[in-house]
């Protein structure tokens, strides 16, 4: 192991993913699938969501939070819309099906719509709309989480963070991509913080007695207990709209349980009464759109991409020296990590080498 950050080659790193997901118990198909969802993270600069997350879909399959084999199916499907259950599987198999059912049926009838229950943690969000751009489409998806977020004037988590992603296709190299938590921050962002010993910036996380929280000393392990939460977007009450966040965030939780009577809220939780694990059961939603039902491709995709451009074009604030549109960021860290590879930390790379040996992989010369 490095004490620095190591840089790894894109495809050295996939065939390892592939190789330590097929070790789990993972269907060959299924593996390709997973590691792609988190190459695209890593690729994408959500070193959150990547490859670092390896190890955490092991210890969850160890524990039974979830099956390796992904036994997903239609359970209501009409022209336009579909109900799939998840099996208790893997959140990007059962997300990447789903998707593609809804992408099917826009083709066809111009939306597709699909609600997803009994999954797990399916990775970046906009991982799934952006199969719907390679396709001439519009997509959208949104998945519920474990309880981390504090209702507006409440202490107790109850929301998870929710994200939301919508990908439009534009005339340009890279889409529109808006992929964000609906919680001010990813509880990955706390983590950061508190293992380099960090403060986090007031207004992120509330105590269980209603005050903001900067100290990160014990703060994971407080979250963990419920005795601290995470704030929506807007941060604390409803002064710089923490009330939107929050609306934000239970909409997502309405798409990801109401229409396929899956789990939510305090639901979500990954142990019962008794302190056991049991299946995460989260649930998604996708939804597909073909913009040829409404306006030739060429001429949406002119009118996107103009959108963006007179954005980025407008006035600077006075310090700053670019104004960026979603997806932007993505795509420019995109052809970086192809061509320099994807960063490891030393954190990380200590999780992959015990990942190895449990598994007994090779070392893929990574680099550690
Ligand atoms: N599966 C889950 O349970 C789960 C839960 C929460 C978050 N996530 C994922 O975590 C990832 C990170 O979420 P996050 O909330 O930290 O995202 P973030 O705060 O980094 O925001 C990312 C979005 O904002 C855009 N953006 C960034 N800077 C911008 C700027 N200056 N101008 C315009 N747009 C800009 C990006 O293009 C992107 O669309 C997402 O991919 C999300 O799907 C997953």
């Amino acid at each position: 192991m490095s004490e620095q950050n190591v840089r790894v080659p894109v495809n050295k790193l996939v065939a390892f993913m592939e190789e330590a997901l097929a070790a789990m118990g993972i269907p060959e198909e299924d593996a390709k699938i997973i590691a792609d969802v988190l190459i695209t993270s890593d690729l994408w600069g959500i070193v959150s969501h990547g490859v670092a997350h390896l190890k955490m879909y092991h210890e969850r399959i160890k524990v039974g939070l979830q099956l390796p084999v992904t036994h997903w199916s239609v359970v209501k499907d009409t022209p336009t819309t579909a109900v799939v259950d998840g099996g208790n599987g893997m959140g990007m198999v059962v997300g990447n099906h789903a998707m593609k059912i809804a992408i099917q049926k826009a083709r066809q009838y111009g939306m597709g719509a699909v609600a997803v229950r009994n999954s797990s943690h399916y990775g970046v969000a906009g991982y799934y709309p952006m199969l719907a751009v390679k396709e001439g489409m519009v997509g959208m998806s949104f998945t519920n989480a474990h309880p981390s977020i504090a209702p507006t004037f409440g202490v107790k988590p109850m929301l998870g963070t929710n994200p939301i992603a919508v990908a439009v296709p534009t005339d340009e190299a890279f889409p529109f991509l808006f992929d964000a938590a609906t919680a001010v921050v990813t509880r990955g962002k706390i983590e950061v913080a508190a293992r380099a010993n960090k403060p986090i910036p007031p207004g992120w996380v509330i105590s269980h007695d209603g005050q903001p929280v900067t100290d990160t000393g014990t703060l994971i392990e407080q979250m963990n207990k419920d005795q601290a939460a995470l704030m929506p977007v807007g941060g604390i009450g409803e002064l710089m709209g923490g009330h939107k966040g929050y609306g934000l965030a239970t909409m997502v939780e309405i798409f990801s349980a109401a229409f396929q009577n899956g789990a939510y809220l305090s639901g979500l939780h990954d142990t019962d009464a008794e302190g056991n694990p049991h299946f995460l059961r989260i649930g998604h939603f996708f939804l597909a759109i073909n913009v040829d039902n409404f306006i030739a491709l060429p001429e949406f995709k002119k009118i996107t991409g103009d959108m963006m451009r007179e954005l980025r074009s407008s006035q600077l604030a006075p310090d700053q020296k670019r104004i960026y549109t979603a997806g932007e960021k993505e795509y420019e860290n995109t052809l970086y990590v192809l061509e320099n590879g994807v960063e490891v930390a030393p954190g990380v790379q200590k999780a992959l080498i015990k990942l190895r040996q449990e598994l007994n992989l090779p070392d893929h010369s990574l680099g550690f």
